[in-house]
């Protein structure tokens, strides 16, 4: 039995009650701006015990293809807390696809999102490719990848709630990973100003232009709004750094809103998470803002090797 009359961060912090029990439905979502008594119960919540580090958020794992309870219990409770948890296991080196399956169907992840270069089973071999169309986009390069959530270029039917990565081979040198919650990017912004969330959940806020998306595939244009309140009640995002072949809202508001949203990762934020998947290490999330650093591959090593599925799901039960 949980106690009432202790605050909701006291009771979240003693009893594990479950953030999402804060989050229920898309008309008491502490998301929607009119709903200032639920965000202000939600934020506190939130704050209480933010990890400070990429360390607090690893979970062990045996073996990632038959997870156990207790493992499972360790990565809901810091995915409920981040949208995100990191997690290391005895498989690495193991170029099998099993392993992001199952873990996946473990955690509620099961419709994948097929892209255009992804392999026939819809997850994608991150690697340098150096034959044939793939070298030209920057996931199969080594370069640095900017901020961004997966599948930003997506169509509103199409957006992208879960995203798991699986390192079976690191590079030799760089290829880390900087991650920040979306979920802090909003209350941040809140904070200073709701006109910034008001403007960035506009339905025209951000637009990619028709043309080849990062992965070399044809879509068309993709118009939508970075933040949006899901049927659960649920925050999504949906963002890029890039400059280039992206229209905001030509409005005073959208561009401010942009530039805070901006300084948030590139200043010293303490909500940014650094951490490098080395062998048998992955991040599962609820599709977490990322970048990538550029790396290196040694010639005399095996090539670094990412698997990534990108689902249509958010993690169960978070
Ligand atoms: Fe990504």
């Amino acid at each position: 039995m949980t106690n009432p009359t202790l605050g909701v961060g006291a009771r979240v912090a003693l009893y594990g009650e479950s953030m999402s029990e804060l989050v229920r439905s898309v008309t008491t979502s502490p998301f929607l701006l009119q709903n200032e008594v639920a965000y202000l119960r939600w934020r506190d919540a939130k704050l209480v015990d933010y990890p400070q580090g990429a360390a607090e958020l690893v979970v062990e794992i045996r073996d990632p293809r038959r997870l156990s309870r207790a493992e499972h219990d360790e990565v809901l409770r810091r995915i409920r807390k981040t949208n995100m948890a990191v997690y290391t296991s005895g498989v690495g080196g193991e170029a099998d696809k099993g392993i992001v399956v199952a873990l996946g169907a473990a955690l509620g992840l099961n419709r994948l999102d097929a892209n255009w270069l992804a392999d026939d089973d819809g997850i994608t071999s991150l690697t340098i490719n150096p034959a044939g169309p793939r070298p030209k986009y920057i996931p199969y390069t080594n370069r640095p990848i900017s901020w961004h959530t997966d599948g930003y270029y997506n169509p509103p039917q199409r957006q992208i709630h879960g995203l798991l990565l699986h390192c079976v081979e690191p590079a030799a040198t760089g290829g880390q990973n900087a991650l920040l919650d979306p979920e802090i990017v909003y209350l941040l912004l809140r904070d200073e100003n709701p006109d910034f969330i008001r403007a960035l959940m506009q339905a025209d806020a951000m637009t990619v232009p028709p043309g080849t998306n990062s992965e070399g595939g044809y879509r068309g244009s993709a118009v939508g709004p970075v933040f949006s309140v899901r049927p659960d009640g649920n925050l999504h995002m949906r963002y890029t750094a890039r400059k280039r072949n992206i229209e905001w809202k030509d409005e005073p508001a959208v561009h401010e809103a942009v530039s805070r949203l901006r300084a948030i990762y590139e200043g010293d934020s303490p909500f940014v998470f650094r951490a490098r998947l080395e062998s048998g290490m992955g991040l599962v999330s609820n599709n977490v803002l990322h970048d990538r650093s550029g790396f290196d591959d040694l010639p005399s090593a095996p090539r670094r090797l990412i698997y990534r599925a990108r689902y249509y799901d958010r993690v169960s039960r978070t």
